[in-house]
């Protein structure tokens, strides 16, 4: 894991309470204004609108994950920002997941990407992603969510697996997008729908 000089932060308190001050963010998650601290600085924010070029450089340096335009993360972030979380370890930020309720059934939530930066992997700040998205007051009376999950991606697929075992939710996986439906000139691996129900995001 990368150092990170943390001398001279005080992780006790919350700065996410404080977004003027907000150069680190120690929150692990955040409850009618209480925050809850990670022993190791690991936290989840919201995002915010601004954070389209963050959320494109997060996912250039994280790989693993299509790199789309930049134009596609500021377009999320702007519209989409209370759906969308973005983790950070003493205040640099480590991953995010962008997600959005879908407009026909907006009780279920998409999740479009989700990636930690190598250096952090393995640490749990997926599924911390993961919790942080339901829990997100965008996310009141969610009762679905669904991301597509290429065959292979091992990593991906325990963090989905993961999520819903530990929700105790079921995890149905139905056929996605297949090599076909992608752009001839844009081959594409086949993407397999990941459907866990029921989710208890925090109205309950
Ligand atoms: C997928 C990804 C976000 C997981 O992030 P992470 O912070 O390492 O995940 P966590 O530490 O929270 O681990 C979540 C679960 O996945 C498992 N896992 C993590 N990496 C794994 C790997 N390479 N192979 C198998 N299982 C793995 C963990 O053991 C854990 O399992 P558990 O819930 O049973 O305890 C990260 O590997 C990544 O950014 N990959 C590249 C981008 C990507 O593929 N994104 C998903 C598609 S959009």
């Amino acid at each position: 894991m990368t150092d990170i000089d943390i001398s001279t932060h005080d992780h006790t308190r919350s700065p996410f309470l404080h977004p003027a001050r907000s150069g680190l963010v120690s929150v692990l998650a955040m409850k009618d204004g209480e925050a809850v601290l990670d022993g190791r600085g690991g936290a989840v924010r919201p995002v915010h609108p601004g954070d389209g070029a963050l959320l494109w450089e997060l996912a250039r340096d994280a790989g693993g994950i299509d790199l789309n335009a930049p134009y596609a993360y500021m377009m999320t972030a702007r519209n989409f920002a209370a759906t969308c979380v973005i983790a950070e370890v003493y205040g640099k930020p480590a991953g995010f997941a962008t997600a959005h309720r879908l407009p026909s059934r907006p009780d279920t939530l998409f999740v479009w990407q989700v990636a930690v930066l190598p250096e952090f992997r393995g640490l749990g700040l997926g599924r911390r992603l993961l919790d942080g998205l339901v829990a997100l007051r965008g996310c009141a009376g969610v009762r679905v969510v669904e991301a597509t999950v290429t065959p292979g991606n091992a990593a991906s697929e325990a963090l989905f697996t993961g999520f819903a075992k530990a929700r105790g939710a079921r995890l149905d996986i139905r056929a996605g997008f297949t090599e076909d439906d992608f752009p001839d000139d844009a081959r594409h691996a086949a993407e397999r729908l990941f459907v866990i129900h029921p989710i208890h995001s925090f109205d309950q």
